[in-house]
This record gives C-alpha cells, sequence and structure tokens, in this order.
C-alpha cells in the first residue's frame, strides 16, 4: 500500500466530474486538475468543444481523461443514471464534483426579465446541479474523502440589481450548499463547498459588460490554484464554507 502524499495539490489517483469544462473557468481547472494528476470527466453540451480539452490534457502528458456529454438545461433522471452507471463501471467512484457550468442571460430588470429565461437558468444553475449530485451521492460515498465544490458568484451572497435568475440561483446555490453539508457532514466521507472566482476574462463575464475593457480581469489560469485545494486532499476537514478567490483562504498559505 503507498504511503498518501502530503501534498494538498497532489491529485493523483483522484477522478473529478468537471461541469461546463469547454471553456472558459471549467476548461482551465480541469487541465489544472489533469496536470496535477487526477483522471477528469469532461463534462459539456458540445462534443467538438469537449474534445479540444481531451486533447489539451492529452498533449499535456496527464492521466487520460473522459468525455460526458450533458446539456443541463435538458437533464433528466434516467440520462444522469446512465452517466452514474458508465462512471461506476468505469472508476468505481467520484473523489470530486465541480459544479462549474452556468447559464447567464445578461444584465436585465425583473420588470423584463423574459419568462423562460427564468426557468432555464434556474434549470442550468441550480435543479441541474441538484440532479446529478443526488444521482452521485453514491459514488461520491465510495470515495475515501470526496469534495463537492459549487461555483458562487458575489451576486448570490449580496443581491445585486438586474441580475435577476442567474443572483438568485447563485443565492440558492449557497442554500443549496449549507444543507448538504450539514447532512454529509457526520456520516460521510463528503465535504461541500462553494468559491467565488471573481470577475474573470470569461464569456460569461463579456455578456455581463459586452462594453467594458476588460484588460486588468485575471485569466482563468489566474484562478485555478484555489479550485485545485478545495477538491485536492488540502481541504480535507473543511465543509460548509462559502469562499472567495478575492479574500483569500488557505491555498494562499
Ligand atoms: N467569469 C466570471 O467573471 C465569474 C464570476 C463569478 C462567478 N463565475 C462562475 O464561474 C463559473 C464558470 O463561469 P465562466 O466565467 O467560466 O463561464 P463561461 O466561460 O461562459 O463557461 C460556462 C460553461 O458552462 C457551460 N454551460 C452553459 N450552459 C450549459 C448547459 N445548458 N449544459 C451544459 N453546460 C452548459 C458552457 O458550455 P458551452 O461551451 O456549451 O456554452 C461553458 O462550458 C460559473 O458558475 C459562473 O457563475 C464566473
Amino acid at each position: 500500500m503507498t504511503t498518501p502524499s502530503t501534498d494538498p495539490f497532489d491529485l493523483r489517483d483522484r477522478v473529478i466530474l468537471v461541469t461546463g469544462a469547454s471553456k472558459g473557468i471549467g476548461r482551465a481547472v480541469s487541465l489544472a486538475l489533469a496536470r496535477q494528476g487526477a483522471t477528469v470527466i469532461l463534462s459539456g453540451r458540445r462534443v467538438p468543444e469537449l474534445e479540444q480539452v481531451y486533447d489539451a490534457i492529452k498533449a499535456a502528458g496527464a492521466p487520460e481523461p473522459a468525455i460526458a456529454p450533458l446539456n443541463l438545461e435538458s437533464l433528466h433522471w434516467d440520462e444522469c443514471q446512465g452517466l452514474i452507471d458508465q462512471i461506476q463501471t468505469t472508476f468505481g467512484r467520484l473523489d470530486g464534483l465541480l459544479h462549474n457550468a452556468a447559464h447567464l442571460h445578461g444584465l436585465t430588470p425583473l420588470s423584463h426579465f423574459p419568462i423562460e429565461e427564468w426557468y432555464r437558468t434556474l434549470q442550468v444553475n441550480l435543479n441541474a446541479p441538484f440532479l446529478l449530485t443526488r444521482c452521485c451521492l453514491p459514488l461520491l460515498m465510495a470515495s475515501r474523502d470526496a469534495s463537492v465544490l459549487f461555483s458562487a458568484d458575489s451576486t448570490g451572497r449580496k443581491g445585486k440589481a438586474y441580475y435577476g435568475a442567474y443572483g438568485v440561483s447563485k443565492f440558492a446555490v449557497e442554500g443549496l450548499m449549507q444543507v448538504m453539508a450539514e447532512e454529509v457532514e457526520s456520516n460521510t466521507p463528503i465535504r461541500v463547498n462553494s468559491l467565488d472566482p471573481g470577475w474573470v476574462d470569461t464569456a460569461l463575464y463579456h455578456r455581463i459588460y459586452p462594453e467594458r475593457a476588460h484588460a486588468d480581469l485575471p485569466a482563468p489560469d489566474a484562478v485555478c490554484r484555489p479550485y485545485l485545494f478545495l477538491l485536492g486532499p488540502g481541504s480535507r476537514g473543511l465543509s460548509g464554507q462559502a469562499f472567495s478567490v478575492r479574500e483569500g483562504g488557505p491555498w494562499s498559505e
């Protein structure tokens, strides 16, 4: 039996599912996780983009990833269960689940918020992460120590005008994180946290501020370290916490 590494960023032998792995923060974190030795299950709705991430991981000499196409907008239990069965057969467990995918309509006052966009946003950002987490529980229970990480946003910690369903979905995700963290605290190997990456130069940011200059924004690569820490062995024992890249945390020590 090998001695466990004391490096908090050593992700060897960890199987981690990342949603929204096709671009932005999800792509950068997937590559960073793989470089640290994790086997990453790349999930998203566009297979060609996921294949590009797959190729980049292979080119870096990292462990071979897997691709799990899922459209969170139409996700239903049977589809989720099919993915879980595949992970069970191939890996037998899940050590990490990063809920990174998100939908944002753009800044709109509630008085004009399109009703179908409201439902779409809550489906992608809240209902689908709940469904996926519920489905993944037996796989997470089979891990020695598993980390579930929700993507947060400052607009889901203090209400901000015009963020509409996106802001509300992020408030709800914090609630989901807290409820789950309490439920799994004492009798499972699972920890649950949320992380706000702060403003990052991605398509989502440009949907909010299409006109705003972004030269000073960090690139997705610049925010990977906290994700690696919270998904890796360094965060064992931390649960139920709302972290923020801007405020710093145990990953900076
Ligand atoms: N960027 C920021 O400034 C910022 C700030 C605070 C919080 N965050 C959070 O960080 C996370 C990542 O955001 P990002 O900035 O990297 O955004 P992004 O570049 O727009 O990427 C979003 C990802 O979600 C996927 N996605 C969207 N709808 C989906 C659906 N229906 N089914 C499956 N996948 C879907 C996208 O896939 P496609 O390629 O198919 O569109 C993409 O991979 C989000 O949870 C966001 O709320 C970001």
